[in-house]
């Protein structure tokens, strides 16, 4: 079989699993919201669905949400705005509107899917910007400044980190765009996370910063609506003029019923972040009580922004056949660090219903005293 892009062992164990989960301990977003829950919050009349027209929507998204996110972001020039069906849609476009085979580019490691086999199907060169477990993950960017030069194209990171669940400082997001800038190199930030942040503001989208900035954000992970299919980027005009020639080839444009709800949440984004980010908050004390108690059985530290805890398990070389009797006979769900390429680490996210992740981290516990690795 011929493939595009290498398959992606996140999907392949969530794919089955994520819909069998008596508890779902793994996702990296906060808890999803209905969609009568959602458009409660929103005081949206059902009614009001009636009057969308169902005829195509605007190849860059719909002028109202392009609007909204360029206000979001404090930017003026809603021209510099792409609306995806998801920001993998969004990203993916921008890699192939300005990538080419050959071209350098500089990817965080570990890294989500998407952001590094992207590149290598364009048949990009690839060089890693390792995050090592031996330094707790944190990012070195004394590193990247050797490792870019003014031959690399494009630098790609992701902050807060998946699943790393490590951010930077914004002094050391100052320094990642001032690296950038001095290779004239574009810097490609997916911040799907940003809003999750708890003891420092959320860090702003590098594309407020930098002209060669290219930031993404979405609706799947802080607003509570993955299955809504709403991300964006924040790029130069061009980078979106040439993307909206390959999405021609793809999804030509998002739902109007979708930019419908998109924009009644970007009008009042507080009204479905508020509560979610207080579930993360309350949650987040949870795992740091919990990592005190299993200190010597598991080592992380916690997560400053993000709902993502990357812990090493002691004394287990390989998680998968763990992850996988924690699934079958307890029924709860994590990822194990292999699927990104780091092994003897799970992922565990704490985004969702407290009872849910309570459940699953005693479970967790449970195997993990017993010794089921
Ligand atoms: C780092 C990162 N970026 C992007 C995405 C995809 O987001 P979306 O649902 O907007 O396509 C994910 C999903 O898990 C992610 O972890």
């Amino acid at each position: 079989m011929n493939l595009l892009f290498e398959p992606a062992p996140l999907e392949d164990w969530l794919r089955d699993y994520y819909f069998e989960a008596k508890a779902d301990i793994s996702s990296s977003g906060a808890e999803p919201y209905g969609l009568g829950e959602a458009l409660d919050l929103l005081a949206v009349d059902p009614r009001e669905f009636a009057g969308i027209s169902l005829r195509d929507s605007r190849s860059a998204g719909a002028d109202v949400l392009r609007d909204l996110v360029a206000e979001r972001a404090g930017i003026t020039d809603s021209g510099r705005v792409l609306v995806g069906n998801g920001s993998t849609e969004a990203q993916l476009l921008v890699m192939a509107a300005t990538l080419a085979a050959g071209d350098e580019v500089v990817v965080v490691d570990p890294a989500y899917h998407t952001l590094v086999a992207t590149v290598r199907a364009i048949g990009c060169r690839v060089t890693s910007w390792p995050l090592r477990p031996e330094n707790r993950f944190r990012p070195d960017l004394a590193e990247l400044r050797r490792l870019v030069t003014p031959r690399v194209k494009m630098i790609i990171v992701n902050f807060p980190h998946n699943p790393c669940g490590v951010t930077l400082t914004h002094a050391e997001q100052r320094e990642l765009v001032e690296i950038a800038d001095r290779n004239g190199c574009y810097l490609f930030w997916d911040g799907a996370f940003e809003d999750l942040a708890y003891d420092a503001p959320p860090l702003p989208a590098v594309s407020t910063m930098y002209e060669r900035g290219l930031s993404f954000g979405t609706m799947s992970k802080s607003f509570g609506l993955p299955g809504l299919r709403v991300g964006w980027g924040i790029v130069p005009p061009e980078v979106v003029r040439r993307a909206v020639q390959v999405r021609d080839y793809t999804t030509l444009a998002l739902s109007p019923v979708v930019e419908f709800i998109a924009e009644r949440a970007l009008r009042m984004p507080e009204r479905l972040l508020a509560p979610r980010l207080g579930m993360a908050r309350e949650n987040r004390e949870t795992v740091r009580e919990w990592l005190a108690a299993h200190d010597g059985l598991v080592s992380a530290d916690l997560p400053q922004a993000g709902v993502l805890l990357f812990p090493a398990l002691t004394g287990m070389a390989d998680t998968r056949p763990f992850c996988h009797r924690l699934m079958r006979e307890h029924g709860v769900l994590v990822v194990p660090g292999e699927c990104f390429g780091v092994p003897g680490h799970v992922r565990v996210g704490f985004g969702g219903r407290p009872a849910d992740l309570r459940r699953g981290l005693d479970a967790l516990s449970a195997a993990l005293r017993a010794g089921e690795g």
